[in-house]
């Protein structure tokens, strides 16, 4: 409210500057139509002059005012627009003050009556929706400006942007959706075999019976992946915003990435191939990343759907140049894992770190790729954040996918 009161304040000063202009001006024509006969098509120059002034005070006063804000006139034209609104809006502001919402608003607004509370004109509001030239949601308030002698017809625009707020609103109710939905699913298998047992009591033969409990089970342990997850999920977006300090070894990490997966490697049909440069260094958070490396690694098992086709999985890692990642500005390390899998057809990859995502091809394809959350890579993705990492996915379908990480050199 004391903005506005400033704003009032700063306006009436101007206008009490602007009268004073113009009462210089009509003395100064007075004496100067006796000397001068001007054409009456081409505005005098003193007049011009007063526009300019007058222009130029509410610029200043748009300027003063530390928020994204505007000076319209009566009919929609800007006569004030602060450095703030032209960094944030300036493409958007031709469509912005085109939109029936604002148009509408400002015509409320410059007929708004006085608040007796506080003397001043009723504050409008709208939220104006745009799709061109980006997608974008601002809310507009709008209050007439006013001034000790009479009306003015000045309307002070105060701009919000709410299109990040918007987005996490929309991600926010999805992502309930989304877990309730997973959750409700092992929850609605497990009441159907309950059910089922109550019924048959006695009925159901032993192989039956112990059929529903592996099935049971199946669902409890999805579960409790899923809630699993979850939590840990949320615990990577709490510490999100704090870079790892500790030094780790390239070659500490795949032994020990190494030391965990043995166990799924006894089979003949999986090898994995470790390859890397000696003395890489990387400042990490090791359990994170293995947690990284974990999840790619079950990928590739998951989703390798031919059992009689040997999985070779490669992890690789190798010191990696500013041009292997246009986005960075220093040297970084690039680590990869390939798979000869199934492959991603090129649609999906772009998705694949969504939370929940999954693609339906190769989700159906095990009982084991049917076991996914969806919430593996959003994990790997939260984690290269933090390190201020970079990931992305290439594949062909039918010989493999490979997940390229870069991460940024520990400065020692
Ligand atoms: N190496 C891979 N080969 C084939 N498909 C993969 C691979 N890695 C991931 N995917 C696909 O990407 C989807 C998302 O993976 P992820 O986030 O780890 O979830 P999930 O819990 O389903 O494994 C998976 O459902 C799977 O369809
Ligand atoms: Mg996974």
């Amino acid at each position: 409210m004391s903005l506005f009161l400033d704003i009032t304040l700063g306006c009436a000063v101007s206008l009490a500057v602007a009268g004073w202009a113009s009462f210089g001006y009509l003395y100064h024509r007075k004496r100067h139509t006796t000397q001068f006969k001007e054409t009456s098509s081409t505005p005098p120059r003193s007049m011009r002059h007063l526009a300019e002034q007058q222009k130029d005070e509410t610029s200043k006063l748009a300027e003063t005012i530390p928020a994204k804000t505007l000076i319209l006139g009566p009919l929609g034209q800007v006569l004030g627009c602060n450095s703030l609104t032209e960094a944030h809006y300036k493409n958007s502001l031709p469509a912005l003050l085109r939109h029936p919402a604002t148009r509408d608003t400002l015509a409320a607004a410059l007929k708004a009556p006085i608040d007796p509370e506080n003397g001043l004109p009723a504050i409008c509001a709208t939220t104006v929706n745009l799709d061109v030239p980006v997608k974008r949601t601002i809310r507009l308030a709008m209050r007439r400006l006013t001034h000790k002698h009479g009306r003015d017809s000045r309307v002070l625009v105060l701009l919000s942007d709410r299109s990040t707020m918007q987005a996490a609103d929309r991600m926010r109710a999805d992502f309930v959706a989304h877990a309730s939905h997973e959750l409700r699913t092992p929850l609605a298998s497990l009441n159907g075999f309950i059910d089922l047992l109550k019924e048959n009591q006695g009925a159901a033969t032993p192989e039956s019976q112990m059929l529903y409990l592996d099935i049971m089970t199946q669902q409890t342990t999805r579960m409790q992946r899923l809630i699993d997850r979850l939590l840990y999920l949320s615990q990577l977006q709490l510490r999100g915003h704090t870079r790892p300090r500790t030094p780790l070894e390239i070659d500490e990490l795949f032994a020990v990435i190494s030391g965990e997966v043995t166990p799924r490697f006894k089979d003949n049909n999986r090898v994995l191939h470790i390859q890397q440069e000696e003395g890489l260094t990387l400042l990490a958070d090791e359990d994170e990343l293995v947690q990284v490396f974990l999840n790619l690694i079950e990928n590739a098992i998951r989703y390798a759907t031919q059992p009689d086709k040997t999985l070779h999985i490669h992890l690789k890692a190798y010191r990696a140049g500013p041009d292997e990642n246009p986005s960075a500005t220093s040297d970084g390390i690039l680590l990869s894992l390939e798979d000869n899998g199934p492959g991603i057809a090129a649609h999906h990859l772009p998705r694949l770190t969504e939370r929940f995502y999954r693609v339906p091809e190769n989700q159906a394809a095990t009982a084991e790729a049917q076991q996914g959350t969806g919430l593996g890579l959003a994990i790997v993705r939260q984690i290269l954040e933090r390190h201020g990492g970079k990931l992305h996915f290439t594949s062909v379908e039918g010989q493999g996918t490979t997940c390229w990480i870069w991460l940024p050199t520990a400065a020692l």
